[in-house]
Protein backbone atom coordinates (compact mmCIF):
# COMPACT_ATOMS: atom_id res chain seq x y z
CA UNK A 1 0.00 0.00 0.00
CA UNK A 2 1.49 3.44 -0.70
CA UNK A 3 2.48 5.24 2.26
CA UNK A 4 -0.14 8.41 2.68
CA UNK A 5 1.53 11.57 1.92
CA UNK A 6 -0.07 14.45 4.74
CA UNK A 7 -0.62 17.48 2.88
CA UNK A 8 1.76 20.66 4.25
CA UNK A 9 -0.37 23.20 5.65
CA UNK A 10 2.42 25.06 6.60
CA UNK A 11 3.45 27.99 4.06
CA UNK A 12 6.72 28.96 6.05
CA UNK A 13 10.11 26.81 6.45
CA UNK A 14 8.63 25.11 9.49
CA UNK A 15 7.62 21.44 9.15
CA UNK A 16 5.99 21.69 12.38
CA UNK A 17 5.67 23.19 15.62
CA UNK A 18 9.36 23.24 17.57
CA UNK A 19 10.84 23.04 14.12
CA UNK A 20 13.24 25.86 13.02
CA UNK A 21 10.90 29.09 11.83
CA UNK A 22 12.48 31.54 9.28
CA UNK A 23 11.95 35.10 9.42
CA UNK A 24 12.42 37.72 7.20
CA UNK A 25 13.67 41.44 8.45
CA UNK A 26 12.13 44.02 5.65
CA UNK A 27 13.60 47.74 6.20
CA UNK A 28 13.98 51.18 5.08
CA UNK A 29 16.61 53.48 5.89
CA UNK A 30 18.47 56.40 4.57
CA UNK A 31 21.77 56.92 6.43
CA UNK A 32 22.22 53.60 8.16
CA UNK A 33 20.75 53.18 11.83
CA UNK A 34 17.44 51.33 10.39
CA UNK A 35 19.60 48.38 8.47
CA UNK A 36 21.77 48.35 11.94
CA UNK A 37 18.51 47.81 13.84
CA UNK A 38 17.45 44.86 11.23
CA UNK A 39 20.77 43.33 11.19
CA UNK A 40 20.74 43.15 14.65
CA UNK A 41 17.01 41.36 14.91
CA UNK A 42 18.25 39.26 12.56
CA UNK A 43 21.65 38.47 14.65
CA UNK A 44 18.90 37.48 17.16
CA UNK A 45 16.72 35.73 15.73
CA UNK A 46 19.85 33.69 14.25
CA UNK A 47 21.16 33.37 17.93
CA UNK A 48 17.95 32.28 18.87
CA UNK A 49 18.02 28.90 16.64
CA UNK A 50 16.15 29.93 13.49
CA UNK A 51 16.90 31.38 10.13
CA UNK A 52 16.41 34.97 9.03
CA UNK A 53 16.69 36.84 5.71
CA UNK A 54 17.15 40.66 5.39
CA UNK A 55 15.11 42.55 3.04
CA UNK A 56 15.96 46.64 2.07
CA UNK A 57 13.54 48.08 0.45
CA UNK A 58 15.71 50.50 -1.46
CA UNK A 59 16.39 47.63 -4.06
CA UNK A 60 15.22 47.52 -7.07
CA UNK A 61 12.06 45.15 -7.24
CA UNK A 62 12.59 44.24 -2.82
CA UNK A 63 8.77 45.32 -2.18
CA UNK A 64 7.61 42.90 -4.34
CA UNK A 65 9.51 39.79 -3.09
CA UNK A 66 7.60 36.63 -2.11
CA UNK A 67 6.51 36.13 1.30
CA UNK A 68 5.23 32.67 0.56
CA UNK A 69 8.60 30.81 2.10
CA UNK A 70 8.46 32.84 5.90
CA UNK A 71 7.00 32.27 8.88
CA UNK A 72 6.96 35.89 10.40
CA UNK A 73 7.79 39.13 9.13
CA UNK A 74 9.22 42.24 10.36
CA UNK A 75 9.13 45.47 9.39
CA UNK A 76 11.44 48.80 9.69
CA UNK A 77 11.96 52.10 8.76
CA UNK A 78 12.82 55.67 9.73
CA UNK A 79 10.96 58.63 11.24
CA UNK A 80 11.81 61.84 8.89
CA UNK A 81 9.63 65.35 9.05
CA UNK A 82 7.44 63.85 11.32
CA UNK A 83 6.39 60.65 8.96
CA UNK A 84 6.96 56.93 9.01
CA UNK A 85 9.45 55.78 6.18
CA UNK A 86 7.57 56.77 2.94
CA UNK A 87 8.58 52.95 1.86
CA UNK A 88 8.15 50.98 4.81
CA UNK A 89 4.21 52.24 4.64
CA UNK A 90 3.84 51.59 1.26
CA UNK A 91 5.57 47.96 1.60
CA UNK A 92 2.54 47.61 4.30
CA UNK A 93 -0.41 48.86 1.98
CA UNK A 94 0.73 46.50 -0.67
CA UNK A 95 1.59 43.51 0.97
CA UNK A 96 -1.07 43.66 3.73
CA UNK A 97 -2.65 40.44 2.60
CA UNK A 98 0.03 38.42 2.88
CA UNK A 99 1.22 40.15 5.65
CA UNK A 100 -1.79 39.77 7.74
CA UNK A 101 -1.43 35.82 7.37
CA UNK A 102 2.17 35.73 9.09
CA UNK A 103 3.02 36.79 12.78
CA UNK A 104 4.07 40.33 12.19
CA UNK A 105 6.64 42.95 13.81
CA UNK A 106 7.16 46.49 13.27
CA UNK A 107 10.19 48.51 14.40
CA UNK A 108 10.92 51.89 13.97
CA UNK A 109 13.60 54.43 14.15
CA UNK A 110 13.60 58.22 15.03
CA UNK A 111 15.36 60.72 17.43
CA UNK A 112 11.93 62.01 18.53
CA UNK A 113 10.67 59.19 21.10
CA UNK A 114 7.41 61.15 21.15
CA UNK A 115 6.52 59.38 17.88
CA UNK A 116 8.14 56.05 18.41
CA UNK A 117 6.35 52.60 17.26
CA UNK A 118 2.85 53.71 18.53
CA UNK A 119 2.89 56.55 15.54
CA UNK A 120 4.69 54.01 12.91
CA UNK A 121 1.90 51.49 13.56
CA UNK A 122 -0.75 54.29 13.30
CA UNK A 123 0.07 54.28 9.79
CA UNK A 124 -0.42 50.87 9.03
CA UNK A 125 -3.45 49.17 7.39
CA UNK A 126 -5.77 48.94 10.31
CA UNK A 127 -6.32 45.21 9.68
CA UNK A 128 -2.31 44.65 9.80
CA UNK A 129 -2.09 47.32 13.41
CA UNK A 130 -4.23 44.93 15.09
CA UNK A 131 -1.92 42.14 14.60
CA UNK A 132 1.33 43.14 14.92
CA UNK A 133 2.78 40.56 17.39
CA UNK A 134 6.45 42.34 18.08
CA UNK A 135 6.61 45.93 18.38
CA UNK A 136 9.97 48.15 19.52
CA UNK A 137 11.03 51.89 19.12
CA UNK A 138 14.80 51.90 19.12
CA UNK A 139 16.02 55.66 19.54
CA UNK A 140 17.69 57.10 16.47
CA UNK A 141 21.14 58.76 15.53
CA UNK A 142 21.79 61.95 14.22
CA UNK A 143 25.59 62.25 12.68
CA UNK A 144 26.56 65.38 11.15
CA UNK A 145 29.08 63.87 9.18
CA UNK A 146 26.40 61.66 7.27
CA UNK A 147 24.22 64.26 6.62
CA UNK A 148 24.00 66.44 3.61
CA UNK A 149 23.68 69.92 3.33
CA UNK A 150 19.83 70.55 3.74
CA UNK A 151 19.66 67.68 6.13
CA UNK A 152 22.16 69.69 8.43
CA UNK A 153 20.10 72.86 7.82
CA UNK A 154 16.57 71.33 8.98
CA UNK A 155 18.20 69.63 12.25
CA UNK A 156 19.72 72.66 13.08
CA UNK A 157 16.40 74.66 12.52
CA UNK A 158 14.41 71.84 14.79
CA UNK A 159 16.77 70.34 17.28
CA UNK A 160 18.31 73.83 17.76
CA UNK A 161 22.09 72.32 17.89
CA UNK A 162 25.07 70.76 15.09
CA UNK A 163 26.24 68.50 17.55
CA UNK A 164 25.81 64.73 17.08
CA UNK A 165 23.83 62.34 19.27
CA UNK A 166 22.33 59.03 19.55
CA UNK A 167 19.71 57.46 21.36
CA UNK A 168 19.89 54.04 19.09
CA UNK A 169 19.42 51.09 21.65
CA UNK A 170 19.95 48.18 20.34
CA UNK A 171 19.58 46.16 23.24
CA UNK A 172 16.09 45.55 22.71
CA UNK A 173 17.04 43.51 19.42
CA UNK A 174 16.52 40.47 21.54
CA UNK A 175 12.77 40.83 23.34
CA UNK A 176 11.93 41.89 20.08
CA UNK A 177 12.78 38.97 17.96
CA UNK A 178 11.64 36.73 20.26
CA UNK A 179 8.35 38.03 20.59
CA UNK A 180 8.72 37.68 16.80
CA UNK A 181 9.40 34.04 17.10
CA UNK A 182 7.32 33.56 20.22
CA UNK A 183 4.54 34.31 17.73
CA UNK A 184 5.19 31.88 14.90
C1 LIG B 1 16.24 65.98 7.96
C2 LIG B 1 15.92 65.04 9.10
C3 LIG B 1 14.63 65.01 9.60
C4 LIG B 1 14.34 64.14 10.67
N1 LIG B 1 13.06 64.12 11.17
C5 LIG B 1 12.78 63.30 12.21
C6 LIG B 1 11.45 63.25 12.75
O1 LIG B 1 10.55 63.93 12.29
N2 LIG B 1 11.21 62.44 13.80
C7 LIG B 1 12.20 61.66 14.34
O2 LIG B 1 11.92 60.92 15.29
N3 LIG B 1 13.46 61.65 13.84
C8 LIG B 1 13.77 62.46 12.78
N4 LIG B 1 15.02 62.46 12.26
C9 LIG B 1 16.04 61.58 12.84
C10 LIG B 1 16.20 60.28 12.05
O3 LIG B 1 15.04 59.50 12.16
C11 LIG B 1 17.42 59.54 12.61
O4 LIG B 1 18.57 60.22 12.18
C12 LIG B 1 17.48 58.08 12.21
O5 LIG B 1 18.53 57.46 12.93
C13 LIG B 1 17.67 57.93 10.72
O6 LIG B 1 17.55 56.57 10.36
P1 LIG B 1 18.36 55.98 9.08
O7 LIG B 1 19.83 56.14 9.38
O8 LIG B 1 17.94 54.56 9.01
O9 LIG B 1 17.94 56.77 7.89
C14 LIG B 1 15.35 63.30 11.21
C15 LIG B 1 16.63 63.35 10.67
C16 LIG B 1 16.93 64.20 9.62
C17 LIG B 1 18.31 64.20 9.07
Amino acid sequence: MAAYAAPNFFKGARKGPGDPMKALIVFDSKHGTTEEAAQSIAAAVKEAGHAADLLDLRKKGAAAVALSGYDAVALGGPFYAGRWSRRARAFAAARRADLSGLPFGLFAIGSNPDLGDKAARSTLPPSLASAVSASAYFGGRLDFERLGRLERFIVEKVAGTTESSSTLDLGQANGFAAALIGAA
